[in-house]
């Protein structure tokens, strides 16, 4: 049987996250029977809130999921809400009592499932409590889903995770980052190893660079206090993107499974080379946007948004340069960049392969060796807003005589209307019931990571830029480009040339 028993005790139930995507995700997870009767939620933060209140909140937020009347009614029964002060030692016996009373009505066996949507520096007071206060289960299992961010640096996460540590195994510990729970992201996985055409050329051989981009259209829009503190190196690179290289590099897991991918994983993270403070700089850029226009649209620097220092250091922006020192990637670049308020939002990734050797199209010998133009195949893995890839090629223009010409094979949808694609946190949520961390980030994952990021920022924070330095809808400052070029390289996804092109970008 599919269905799943558990108590979701949600730590910030009034919050934004559990509104957007938690109390959606379980309806989905209702609706396809993976919850049934057995499953109930807590949901608790200092407001005062009734049950009626909290429940009539939930129905609000599944609205656009069209349940029916009752469906609606019978999803949110199961809902309770418990105003709580996370330092109140009082409020968590409180808890435990709600806890062990729906226990009983709803046969949970014991099952919980603690999710901390809140901010980070109540984690390590929460987990205390859950153990002090006797709120972890003897008989069922106890789980914890934390949000990001994990720590702001290598010291204060591996801080954090002692303190959590300390009360729950990290197998019963699940550090979401979104991005895992995608549908293309855990694509790449089966592109790469299901497909000899593509595992077999997946090397420094055949392979000149790879491209990741995580460009965003969206400012900061009202997060500007918590992004004036982490900014695009913490928010997007630590975490999203070096998940999403970790899976492009590794090698072929021994069996497809929750150990061994990990294993494969923190050890292509291991394999990034740590850069000194000066290659740091040398190899990543930064940027913030200024004000601009896109399209007849008109768009604020960043400095002019809320919560936002005047003469805010903080970066909108990364580019950068990765090198994998192991046997697979040696000499690869991987470029990445991420980004807010640029041209497009799109999250892809680039796989350029090495060019033929010469260009035997070219009218004489000479030219053939030396001038080869013949643009370099392609492998696209589109994550969002359009799922898929493509796959360019070089075929001969129809007609008389022999002119090459690309061709783009495209296997794409639009991720919205997938109906079958699961939302990200719905096939996290599922995992966590079913106790399967392989979408999780583990803590040696987390660790190296902070490792990679810490170097840069500490060289950042040594200098200043002279901020803002890319307009509001363009695709970020001149240096990410001459990254590229100084290599011969350039970024194969270019969305701002075709605004230019009609007049629509500056
Ligand atoms: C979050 C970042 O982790 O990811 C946000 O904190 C960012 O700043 C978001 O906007 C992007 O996620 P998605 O799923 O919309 O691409």
């Amino acid at each position: 049987m599919n269905e799943k028993t558990a108590l979701f005790t949600i730590f910030g139930g009034t919050g934004d996250l559990a509104k957007r995507k938690l109390y959606p995700s379980l309806f989905r997870l209702y609706k396809k029977g993976n919850l049934g009767d057995h499953f109930a939620v807590i949901g608790t933060a200092r407001r005062e809130w009734s049950d009626d209140y909290y429940r009539e909140i939930v129905r609000e937020t599944i609205a656009d999921l069209n349940p029916s009347e009752e469906e609606a009614t019978a999803f949110a029964s199961h809902f309770y809400y418990q105003s709580h002060n996370v330092n109140d030692t009082e409020h968590y016996d409180t808890l435990k009592e709600l806890s062990d009373k729906l226990n009983e009505k709803y046969q949970l066996q014991g099952n919980r499932i603690y999710y901390l949507a809140m901010a980070p520096q109540f984690f390590g007071t929460i987990v205390n409590h859950l153990k002090s206060q006797n709120i972890l289960t003897e008989d069922g299992f106890d789980r914890l889903i934390i949000e990001k961010p994990f720590g702001t640096d290598y010291e204060s996460a591996h801080q954090l995770n002692n303190e959590i540590r300390a009360v729950f195994p990290e197998d019963d510990i699940f550090r979401i980052d979104h991005y895992l729970g995608k549908e293309m992201i855990q694509n790449i996985s089966a592109i790469r190893f299901a497909n000899n055409i593509f595992e077999s050329q997946w090397n420094n051989r055949y392979i000149d660079n790879v491209q990741i981009t995580f460009a965003e259209s969206l400012g900061v829009e009202d997060r500007g206090g918590y992004y004036e503190n982490s900014g695009a190196l913490k928010d997007m690179v630590q975490n999203h993107i070096l998940q999403v290289l970790a899976l492009l590099a590794m090698e072929p897991p021994v069996t497809f499974s929750e150990k061994e991918i990990r294993s494969e994983k923190v050890k292509a993270l291991k394999a990034i080379r740590l850069y000194t403070e000066e290659e740091a700089l040398k190899n990543f850029v930064r940027g913030q946007y200024g004000p601009g226009s896109l399209d007849d649209a008109s768009f604020a620097g960043y400095r002019q948004e809320a919560n936002v220092a005047e003469d805010s250091q903080t970066e909108t922006f990364v580019a950068g340069k990765f090198y994998i020192d192991n046997f697979r990637w040696s000499g690869v670049p991987f470029y990445i960049r991420t980004g807010k308020r640029l041209t497009e939002k799109g999250t892809r990734i680039n796989i350029v392969f090495k060019q033929v050797p010469i260009n035997v199209f070219k009218d004489d010998v000479e030219e053939c060796t030396q001038k080869n133009d013949l643009p370099p195949n392609v492998l696209t893995i589109y994550i969002q807003p359009t799922e898929g890839f493509s796959m360019t090629l070089n075929g001969k223009e129809i007609g008389q005589g022999f002119t090459t010409a690309p061709v783009k094979l495209d296997f794409r949808h639009s991720a919205e209307v997938t109906g079958n694609s699961p939302e990200a946190y719905e096939k996290l949520l599922l995992d966590s019931l079913n106790g399967d961390g392989t979408n999780f980030s583990h803590w040696d994952e987390v660790a190296q990571s902070w490792r990679i990021i810490d170097i840069i920022r500490h060289a950042w924070d040594k200098t200043t830029v002279d901020f803002p330095n890319y307009a509001a809808g363009s695709m970020g400052p001149k240096a990410a480009f001459e990254l590229l070029e100084a290599d011969g390289f350039q970024w194969t996804w270019e969305p701002d040339v075709w605004y230019r092109e009609r007049g629509q970008l500056d």
